[in-house]
């Protein structure tokens, strides 16, 4: 979409929390038919972090707590809170909630917003959309999921996929037009909700003695047909934003992708005419974190001063829904 209004939203901090412990792929070669070597092959994944004790809401909390000790945030000066997650602490209240009660964001509303895989990108947006309208100075987005509370860890074809991670970003207005979030192409499609999912714990199939026996309440996936949907939707969204916008392989800085499976981003480089140099990557180290894939490997990356002001991020993510985009993010902190 594109923004006709007086503000556009620029991205003026960053934060992230990956909790301590960590699994490696040798943890689950112990015990299941599975070796570092298909897990690294397959998917470019060699370890994970995993939350022991906690929820969703205290990874959350550590990004934006590392958010404000980076940016001397004032709690009280933040308008939204919105976290993008598939594993809120609970059904009700939000997350966003239990995030605003730790940090002390006294004067904030806020919500949680379900986009799966893709739902940092979807938030970013619409905090951006808050942003646009001028009614909002300081919003806070954050991608926060505890895939360890949802994974079969006896289910070798998912256990190895999934870690738990938050990042969080602060968007404030700036009339500078040629900067910050400059345009998305988002998309979702409910045609897809047969391959990714979790089918307990909602209004269809309340929790029992039942569903629980039935494994309801962890990932389901049918691996392949994600993977080539993934594959296709992925990248041709990247491609779409760069035509759409005029944007030459040459122009785009970086590529910021979800970080699902290490052959899925080398074929949405390779459709965006770049090389691996240019992506963004942390898998190796924390697998699918969902949520908190994008902002937390773009946090790593300004902080190992690899981004630099004006330079063109392209973000893209594919997830559970179907849903998918692209973002065109001009860096605006030095
Ligand atoms: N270790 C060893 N073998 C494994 C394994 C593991 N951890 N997981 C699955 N296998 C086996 C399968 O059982 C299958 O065996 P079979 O041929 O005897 O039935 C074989 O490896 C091939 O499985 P397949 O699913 O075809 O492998 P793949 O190349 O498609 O890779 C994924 C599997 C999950 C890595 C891949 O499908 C994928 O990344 N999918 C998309 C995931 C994704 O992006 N999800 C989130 C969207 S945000």
């Amino acid at each position: 979409m594109t923004n006709a209004t007086k503000y556009n939203a620029r991205v003026t901090g960053v934060g992230m929390y990956v909790p301590d412990e960590v699994l490696d792929n040798d943890y689950f070669a112990k015990y299941l038919d599975t070796n570092d070597e298909w897990i690294v092959t397959r998917t470019g994944i060699k370890e994970r972090r995993i939350l022991r004790n906690g929820a969703t809401s205290d990874l959350a909390t550590g990004a934006l707590k590392d958010l404000m000790a980076t940016t001397g945030l004032n709690p009280e000066e933040i308008d939204v809170i919105i976290v993008a997650t598939v594993t809120p602490d609970m059904l009700f209240p939000a997350t966003a909630a239990l995030v605003q009660e730790r940090v002390g964001a006294t004067n904030a509303w806020g919500f949680d917003l379900s986009a799966a895989c893709s739902g940092f990108l979807f938030a970013l947006q619409t905090g951006a959309n808050f942003i646009a309208s001028g009614a909002y100075k300081k919003v806070v987005v954050i991608g926060a999921d505890k895939m360890s509370a949802i994974v079969d860890y006896t289910d070798r074809n998912t256990c190895i996929l999934f870690g738990d991670a938050a990042g969080a970003f602060l968007l404030e207005p700036t009339e500078d037009k040629s900067t910050g979030i400059l345009d998305s192409i988002l998309h979702i499609d409910g045609s897809g909700a047969d391959y990714l999912n979790m089918k307990g714990g909602g209004s269809l199939n309340p929790p029992t003695h039942e569903t629980v026996d039935a494994k309801m309440h962890y990932i389901y996936q049918e691996g392949k047909a994600v993977y080539k949907r993934a594959v296709l939707g992925m990248a041709e969204v990247s491609a779409e934003i760069m035509e759409k916008n005029g944007l030459k392989s040459e122009d785009v800085a970086w590529l910021a992708p979800h970080q699902a499976n290490l052959r899925i981003i080398d074929s949405t480089a390779n459709r965006m005419g770049i090389g691996m140099d240019k992506v963004m990557l942390n898998i190796e180290r924390y697998g699918n974190t969902t949520s908190g894939t994008i902002p937390t490997v773009i946090t790593e990356y300004y902080r190992a001063g690899k981004v630099k002001k004006g330079d063109n991020i392209i973000l893209a993510a594919f997830g559970a829904g179907f849903t998918w985009g692209s973002m065109w993010l001009k860096w605006s902190i030095d």
